[in-house]
C-alpha cells in the first residue's frame, strides 16, 4: 500500500524572522512513517520543521506554513490509499507577514490571525476509497472532542490523546492512545513509546 503521512507543527510567518508555531515535535508522525515502510509499505513523509532524521528509503517532502502542508496533501493524495494527518497543523496564521524585519520601536504590535484552511476538510471530496487516519490533541477529556473531529472530519480512524501530559503528546517519547472508529468502536492502550503505538 502507498501511505502518506503528516508530521510535525506548521510555522505561520509573521516576519522574515518570526513566527507561530505550537510544541509539536514531529515524533508521533516519524515513528508512523518508519513503522509503515518497515512494513514493506511504500510511504510519502509530508513533514513540518522538526530536529528529526527521516527514516531511510521514504520519499520526504518538507513543508512550512499550513497552505504549504496542504498543498503537498493535495498532490500526493491520488496516489496513496492512506492518509495519516499526525500533524500539527496551526490552526490559525497572522493576517499578514510583513515583508521586512517588524522593528521594536514603537507600539507592540497587535496581531490579528485568520484561520488557516483545515487540510482533512479539504481533502475530505478526493477520498474515495482511501483510508483517512486523525489525531486528536487535546488537553482533558480527550473522547469526547476526539468523537466530534472523527464525526465533522469524516474519519474511518482517530487517535486520541492527551497533549497535557509530560509523558504524552507533544514532544515525549512515549503516548498513551484511545482509539476511537466510526461504529463506536473505542480501544485504550497504556502507556507506550511512540514508536510501538505506530506498529
Ligand atoms: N488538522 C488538519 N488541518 C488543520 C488542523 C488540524 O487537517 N488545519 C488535522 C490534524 O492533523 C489532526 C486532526 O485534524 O489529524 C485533529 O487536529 P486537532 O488539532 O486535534 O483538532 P482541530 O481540528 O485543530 O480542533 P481544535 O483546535 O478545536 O481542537
Amino acid at each position: 500500500m502507498k501511505i502518506l503521512v503528516t508530521a510535525g507543527p506548521t510555522r505561520e510567518p509573521l516576519d522574515p524572522v518570526r513566527f507561530i508555531s505550537n510544541r509539536s515535535s514531529g515524533k508521533m508522525g516519524y515513528a508512523v512513517a518508519s513503522a509503515a515502510a518497515a512494513r514493506g509499505h511504500g510511504v510519502t513523509l509530508i513533514s513540518g520543521p522538526v530536529a528529526l532524521q527521516p527514516p531511510s528509503g521514504i520519499e520526504v517532502i518538507r513543508v512550512a506554513t499550513a497552505e504549504e502542508m496542504r498543498r503537498a496533501v493535495r498532490r500526493k493524495l491520488r496516489g496513496c490509499d492512506v492518509l495519516v494527518m499526525a500533524a500539527a497543523v496551526a490552526d490559525w496564521r497572522p493576517a499578514r507577514a510583513a515583508a521586512r524585519k517588524i522593528k521594536k520601536r514603537g507600539a507592540p504590535p497587535i496581531l490579528r490571525l485568520v484561520p488557516t484552511a483545515d487540510i482533512l476538510q479539504d481533502v475530505r471530496p478526493l477520498k474515495g476509497r482511501r483510508l483517512f487516519v486523525g489525531f486528536a490533541a487535546e488537553t482533558g477529556a480527550p473522547t469526547e472532542e476526539a468523537k466530534r473531529k472523527l464525526k465533522e472530519k469524516g474519519l474511518d480512524l482517530i487517535v486520541a490523546n492527551d497533549v497535557s501530559r509530560s509523558d504524552a503528546g507533544f514532544d515525549a517519547e512515549t503516548n498513551r492512545v484511545i482509539l476511537l472508529t466510526p461504529d463506536g468502536a473505542r480501544d485504550d492502550w497504556p502507556l507506550m513509546p511512540k514508536v510501538r503505538v505506530a506498529v
